[in-house]
Parts: structure tokens; C-alpha cells; sequence
């Protein structure tokens, strides 16, 4: 049975050129679904193969001779492009540099931004490792201050309507349910959060996307794995960092337009397809601020074992 995702419920067919085959075996090894073998010193497809070609396309992309091709689940031959030269890669110092000067941006000028440049910031997320092929992460851009500010405007007004989420009776009923950490969490975060995104909003300040010109939502699908649009929206923000603009992920978003009837109108009028296990909106403008200092980040734990 093929892995399904909204976008494929088959499995790829593969095609190789035993005219061409030199029996190198390169693709046999990097495929890790089993899905071909060395047979009389030549590549075969095996039909013993895990879960069926998923498409990844690595046997294609390692072949020296171009024998192999692989079609269907959203991937073709035409999707082979000859990879830059190594030497243009960043360096490690180079990306170091770059990741040091990523700062959440909550102060954004008025210059709006590119659709060029929003194309770039695509195509690099895009080479994400985004979970199994073809990938169910779904982008939703929405460019331009008018837009991004009629969004926002939404959404509070949309909030409103879910204030009982942050009422004491409403917590103090949900505590057996979902435990003390999420208890906590809701009380000293959400409730302040959630208060002073919709008390504030209606005074004209926006905390909620920080009037940024430009809004991304990487979300998934009922079938993809709740990191997929995480690591993509991750990759955006580097892009965007590496163009010269400042972002800012935006985490409450997501969460809020989830469950329930008012929650699917929400997304039905914003032309959000699914709703999902995960999902990031990311803030991007350029900066209004200027930071000369970095501040070193730790994680909660390193350990080697
Ligand atoms: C999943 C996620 C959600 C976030 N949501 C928000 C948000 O809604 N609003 C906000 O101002 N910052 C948000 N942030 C940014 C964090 O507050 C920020 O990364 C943290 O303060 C560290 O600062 P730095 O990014 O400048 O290193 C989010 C970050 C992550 C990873
Ligand atoms: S596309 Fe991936 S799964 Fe299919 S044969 Fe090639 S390496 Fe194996
Ligand atoms: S990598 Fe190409 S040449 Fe080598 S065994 Fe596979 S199909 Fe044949």
C-alpha cells in the first residue's frame, strides 16, 4: 500500500536504461526503501521493496549515467538540475555569521517587499527536508501591509470570540484534562498573551504580526508529520535573514485556528486548505532596528551518551 499524502496515493514507477547500466550499484545502496537490486550486474526494480518507491528520487540523483528515472508521486526526470559547483557554498564561518545576526525582528519599516524576493525565500525553503515525498507541507503568502493588516484585523476579531479559552472557570475545568504543565503554561502565558493580543489590537497596536509587510503560513496536512512545516519555515527565516530581512515566527497564530466550526470559516476565508497538527506563520520586513551585540542561546540540555 502506497504512503498516502493529499497530493499522491500511489507509488512511483521506476525506469532504468540496462543499455546505459553500469552496475555501479550507487543507487541501490542509497535507496533505503529496498526498492532495487543488482541482478546480473545490473539495477532491477525488486518487488520487495518496504513501502513501494515513495519518489524520493536519490537513486536518479547519484546515477552516473543517467539511467534510472522516476515518475509519478509528483516527481519526474525534469526534476533533475545539475547542483552547483561546491566551492559556491557558504562556508561554515559564513553561516555561523548569518545565523548570529538572526534576531526576532518585531519592528519592520514601511518598505514592502518583492515579489522577487518572496521567490527566493520560497525556492530556499523548498529544499527543506519537509518528511516523506511528495511533501504535504502547504505555504500561504500574504504580501503587502494592506493585506497582512486586513488579515490581522481578522484574526483578532476572531479571538474575541474564543475569550472564554482564557476565563479562570474555563482553566480550572480543563486542568485534569491536559496536566500542570499545561495548566501553567495557559495561565502565566496564553491568558496574558491572548488578553493583551485582542485588548491591544483594538487600541491600534498590533502584537500579534508586529504590522510586518509580509506573512508566510507553512502548515501541513491531515497526513504530514507536525515538524514538516516547522523545518520549512525554519529555512524561510535563514532566507530571509540571508536577503536582508528581518523576521519573526509567530507561534499563536496556529494554534487558535484549529478546532472547531468558527475555526474552519476561518481558514475557508483565508484559503488555508487543511487544518493541521502544526503550523508557523513567519513575520518578514525590513528591519527598523539595528542589533550590534549577539546574545549566546543555550539549549535546556547537551548530552552525549
Ligand atoms: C515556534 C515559535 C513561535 C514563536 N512565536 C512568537 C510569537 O508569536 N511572537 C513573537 O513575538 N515571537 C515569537 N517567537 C520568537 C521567540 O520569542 C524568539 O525566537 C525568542 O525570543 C528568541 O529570540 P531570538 O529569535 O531573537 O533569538 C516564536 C519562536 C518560535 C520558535
Ligand atoms: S526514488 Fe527513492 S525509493 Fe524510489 S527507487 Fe529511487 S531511491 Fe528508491
Ligand atoms: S547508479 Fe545508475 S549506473 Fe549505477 S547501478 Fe544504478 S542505474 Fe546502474
Amino acid at each position: 500500500m502506497p504512503v498516502p499524502t493529499t497530493r499522491t496515493k500511489e507509488n512511483s514507477t521506476i525506469k532504468i536504461n540496462t543499455e546505459i547500466c553500469n552496475g555501479c550499484g550507487l543507487c541501490v545502496s542509497v535507496c533505503k526503501d529496498f526498492s532495487l537490486i543488482l541482478f546480473n550486474n545490473k539495477a532491477v526494480a525488486d518487488e520487495k521493496s518496504i513501502l513501494g518507491c515513495i519518489g524520493c528520487g536519490h537513486c536518479m540523483a547519484i546515477c552516473p549515467k543517467g539511467a534510472i528515472e522516476i515518475t509519478g508521486r509528483e516527481i519526474s526526470p525534469e526534476d533533475l538540475f545539475q547542483l552547483p559547483d561546491k566551492s559556491s557554498a557558504t562556508t561554515y564561518d559564513q553561516l555561523l555569521s548569518l545565523l548570529q545576526h538572526r534576531r526576532s525582528i518585531r519592528e519592520f519599516t514601511q518598505q514592502e517587499i518583492t515579489p522577487e524576493v518572496i521567490e527566493k525565500i520560497i525556492t530556499a525553503a523548498a529544499t527543506a527536508p519537509m518528511g516523506l515525498p511528495p511533501s504535504d507541507v502547504n505555504v500561504l503568502i500574504i504580501n503587502g501591509k494592506e493585506k497582512t493588516g486586513a488579515f490581522v484585523k481578522d484574526f483578532s476579531n476572531y479571538l474575541k470570540g474564543l475569550r472564554y479559552m482564557s476565563s479562570k472557570l474555563f482553566l480550572a475545568l480543563m486542568r485534569p484534562f491536559w496536566g500542570k504543565a499545561n495548566d501553567e503554561f495557559f495561565r502565566e502565558f496564553i491568558r496574558p498573551v491572548f488578553n493583551f493580543y485582542i485588548d491591544d489590537m483594538e487600541k491600534g497596536k498590533n502584537y500579534i504580526t508586529y504590522d510586518a509587510p509580509l506573512l508566510i503560513y507553512f502548515y501541513g496536512s491531515p497526513y504530514s508529520d507536525p515538524a514538516d512545516p516547522v523545518v520549512a519555515a525554519t529555512y524561510a527565516m535563514i532566507a530571509g535573514e540571508s536577503l536582508g530581512l528581518g523576521s519573526c515566527m509567530l507561534g499563536a497564530i496556529h494554534p487558535f485556528i484549529q478546532n472547531g466550526k468558527r475555526a474552519r470559516r476561518f481558514r475557508e476565508s483565508h484559503n488555508i486548505k487543511y487544518k493541521s497538527r502544526e503550523g508557523l506563520f513567519v513575520a518578514f520586513g525590513y528591519s527598523a532596528v539595528k542589533y550590534s551585540k549577539g546574545i549566546k542561546r543555550t539549549f535546556a540540555s547537551v548530552e552525549a551518551i
